[in-house]
């Protein structure tokens, strides 16, 4: 995927007290790091970050991470965070999914959201795909056990994917909807930058809630 250069986006990362400089110093010791035991949730592939932050805000006994890749495109969630009152339980990493065992240690996590993950459609593509069990396998480790990983995507085919890949895998399947907007989840459910676009379009929207 290309993004618009966002200017000195790099710079900026580097300049803001919530981008975590060298995640790797911190694997095993996050809760010190946000200064209390609280749960720990993270988002892989924040984007923008409106679904975070909501939450962050939302739920200020629970503390947050975003891991995104690009840097142009965490630029544009700086810019929201340093919109809002300081949110003490709102950290981000800006790191590839792949290295993800490099930052956290076994057990260290409490909740996993991927949301509109990229489908990479072409089936040479498919270990890129954010819900591949080789992914699947780091989310086991760094997840507690009996955590919950929640997917969410408008892609159909990319979604069939997702939950054969966790039943392979074993993963426990708790919920599936495949209208989440028309569905009792809807309530609760907070929409991301991509889940309000494709509402907007009249696009379904599919879930899972699955445990390690
Ligand atoms: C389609 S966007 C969805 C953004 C946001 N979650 C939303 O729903 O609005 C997918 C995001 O995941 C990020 N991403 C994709 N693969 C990633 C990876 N391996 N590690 C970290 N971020 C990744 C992309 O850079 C992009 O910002």
């Amino acid at each position: 995927m290309r993004h618009r250069n966002v200017k000195d986006a790099y710079k900026r990362l580097e300049l803001h007290q919530s981008v975590i400089q060298s995640p790797i110093e911190h694997k095993g010791k996050w809760r010190k790091l946000f200064n209390n035991n609280n749960p720990i949730h993270i988002e892989i592939g924040m984007g923008k970050g409106k679904f975070l932050i909501e939450l962050a805000q939302k739920n200020p006994h629970i503390n947050y991470i975003g891991f995104e890749k690009f840097s142009a495109v965490l630029a544009k969630a700086l810019e929201k965070i340093d919109q809002q009152e300081a949110l003490n339980n709102l950290l981000i990493i800006r790191e590839d999914a792949e290295k993800l065992c490099e930052f956290f240690d076994k057990n260290e996590l409490d909740r996993l959201y991927l949301n509109f993950s990229d489908p990479w459609p072409k089936e040479r593509h498919a270990k890129r795909r954010l819900t591949y069990i080789s992914f699947l396998k780091q989310y086991a480790f760094v997840l507690k056990k009996e955590s919950g990983i929640i997917f969410k995507t408008d892609n159909l085919k990319l979604f069939e994917f997702s939950v054969n890949q966790m039943k392979e895998f074993g993963c426990e399947i708790k919920n599936v909807s495949y209208d989440l907007q028309n569905s009792h989840f809807a309530q609760e459910n907070i929409m991301t930058e991509y889940e309000t676009k494709f509402v907007k379009q009249g696009l379904k929207i599919y879930l899972v809630n699955a445990t390690v």
